[in-house]
């Protein structure tokens, strides 16, 4: 099979949000996350940890206890029930129906340490940007294994719900879930022309 080259690769990689149900092989997931773990990060200090999720149970009960957090805040915010039933309905459905779920945490345990809170706080954006770059390399990755996956940030809204319900310890951030398994659904999506976001001097 002749490879495809870069650019067609990362320019036909869509967000896939629906799934078949047929198991992903684990050979194929440990590659995916193979691709992760070669992502580049601030010292090299891949503060990147994945729980993978590919049991039913541990799927519902993740996409239960989202479910319930994102109704409290809805119903906090006053938004509509059928609003809210919808919107939970669609994210929980989104992961127990997908065969794989991993949740992407980042870790500060081996990131510098700086007395001041500025310093601080860019070595914390700089764990995140190194926790996106894998999760990128992820995507592009479950991409050229035949796979769809989409990121969502849902666990960014709800850190300890997620920590107490996959079983993350403590010291780990959640950052995002990425579900993902053979696609069942084909998408196109356009971007904005490069003149419009590069300039040139
Ligand atoms: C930081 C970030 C957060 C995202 N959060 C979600 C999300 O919560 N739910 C979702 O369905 N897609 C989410 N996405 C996927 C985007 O919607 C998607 O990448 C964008 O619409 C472009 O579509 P494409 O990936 O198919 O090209 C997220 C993407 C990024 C980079």
């Amino acid at each position: 099979m002749e490879p495809v080259p870069l650019l067609t690769h990362i320019q036909s990689r869509r967000s896939i949000r629906k799934y078949q149900q047929r198991p992903v092989p684990q050979a194929v997931i440990e590659r995916v996350l193979e691709a992760a773990r070669w992502g580049p990060s601030a010292h090299n200090r891949q503060p990147w940890r994945f729980t993978v999720l590919t049991k039913q149970q541990h799927r519902s009960d993740l996409a239960d206890a989202m479910a319930a957090r994102l109704q409290a805040d809805l119903r906090a915010d006053g938004v509509d029930e059928d609003i809210i039933t919808a919107d939970t309905g669609r994210s929980q459905a989104r992961l127990k129906n997908a065969p794989v779920v991993i949740v992407v945490s980042m870790t500060m345990a081996d990131m510098d340490r700086y007395p001041d809170e500025r310093r601080q706080h860019f070595e914390w954006v700089m764990a995140t940007q190194s926790v996106a770059m894998a999760a990128q390399n992820l995507l592009l990755m479950a991409h050229a294994e035949g796979l769809g996956a989409v990121w969502m940030c849902a666990p960014l809204f709800c850190p300890e719900t997620v920590r107490e319900v996959v079983g993350i310890p403590a010291g780990l951030e959640p950052q995002g879930i990425v579900a993902m398994g053979y696609p069942a659904q084909e998408r196109t999506r356009t971007r904005e022309p490069l003149s419009s976001r590069v300039v040139f001097r």
